[in-house]
């Protein structure tokens, strides 16, 4: 397994790879959801590309881009577990040299809303960042979990309007035994907080009952639900909303059949903690 840091270096590794390329991209403290991608993406190219950047331009200036864990030592020993080829790990000086003209990258229709409301200007530094994981790997697939379901949207929205040659992969969320979406961030959880933060799955399974079994069709009925399971849980709601599982906007009545299915999506805090979560419900 090779680790390059520079862009050059990685385009010097990439060029001598024999046959098509899976990225991962990543921000690293890697758990099991980012190892059931890498997994995947092993079975769908000769070679893998794990991308491990904390990408400073997706953060807002409160955000936890300095507290972000970067546990990079045990995050090789994964990789390389998992027969990852090429580990792009660059600094964000190599990424972003000073000096540089920012280019801005935005899906404006699946922004304006959920986690782009709440973090204004966030998925224009995710937008930035995978277009230049993307030209500099050169992968013909990448991978990308449902788990950061508006990210997911956005990036295949963007490589499609721009014709980029590689095809988007979805992966299904991987989950702890009791439900809670793995995430880097569970690691800011302590003792007392991580049995509350079961309640944004919690939630969304009332969702999935009111929608799927009791055939609830007023959205705001559903949401109100899962505000009330997030209530009891003592978390802070910042936003429980059913949406266009595609276009991601509001729907007057919930009618799975018509749209494709809906999805459920959850942002709550616990102290200082944000954790996001989803469910895409009503198909099959
Ligand atoms: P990060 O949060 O490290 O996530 C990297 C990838 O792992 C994303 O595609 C995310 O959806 C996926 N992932 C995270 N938790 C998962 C889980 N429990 N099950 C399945 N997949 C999971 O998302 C980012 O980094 C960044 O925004 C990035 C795309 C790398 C751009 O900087």
């Amino acid at each position: 397994m090779q680790v390059c840091a520079p862009i050059v270096e990685l385009r010097a590794a990439r060029a001598a790879l024999r046959g098509d390329v899976a990225l991962v991209p990543t921000m690293g403290a890697l758990h099991a959801g980012h190892a059931a991608l890498i997994e995947h993406a092993r079975t769908l190219a000769p070679n893998v590309i794990v991308s491990i950047f904390v990408n400073p331009t997706q953060f807002g200036p409160h955000e936890d881009f300095e507290r972000y864990p970067r546990p990079i030592e045990q995050d090789l020993v994964l990789c390389r577990k998992l027969g990852v080829q090429i580990v792009f790990n660059p600094t964000p000086q190599q990424m972003y040299p000073p000096q540089r003209i920012a280019t801005q990258l935005t899906t404006p229709a699946l922004v304006g809303d959920l986690e782009g409301a709440c973090r204004p200007g966030h998925f224009d530094g995710v937008c930035r960042v995978c277009c230049k994981l993307f030209n500099i790997c050169q992968p013909q697939v990448a991978v990308f979990g449902r788990k950061d379901y508006q990210q997911l949207r956005v990036v295949t929205a963007m490589v499609e309007d721009l014709d980029l040659p590689l095809r988007i992969e979805p992966m299904d969320t991987v989950r702890e035994e009791d439900g809670l979406a793995m995430s880097s961030r569970n690691r800011y959880l302590d003792a007392e907080q991580r049995p509350r933060a079961v309640g944004l799955y919690k939630a969304l399974c009332q969702a999935k009952a009111m929608i799927e079994q009791a055939e609830e069709t007023d959205p705001a009925a559903v949401e109100e639900a899962m505000r009330c399971v997030l209530r009891t849980h003592q978390l802070e709601v910042e936003y429980a909303a059913v949406r266009h599982p595609l276009a991601l906007h509001p729907l007057d009545v919930i009618d799975p059949a018509l749209t494709g299915g809906v999805v459920a999506l959850i942002a709550a805090r616990l102290g200082a903690t944000r954790l996001i979560d989803n469910m895409v419900l009503g198909v099959g």
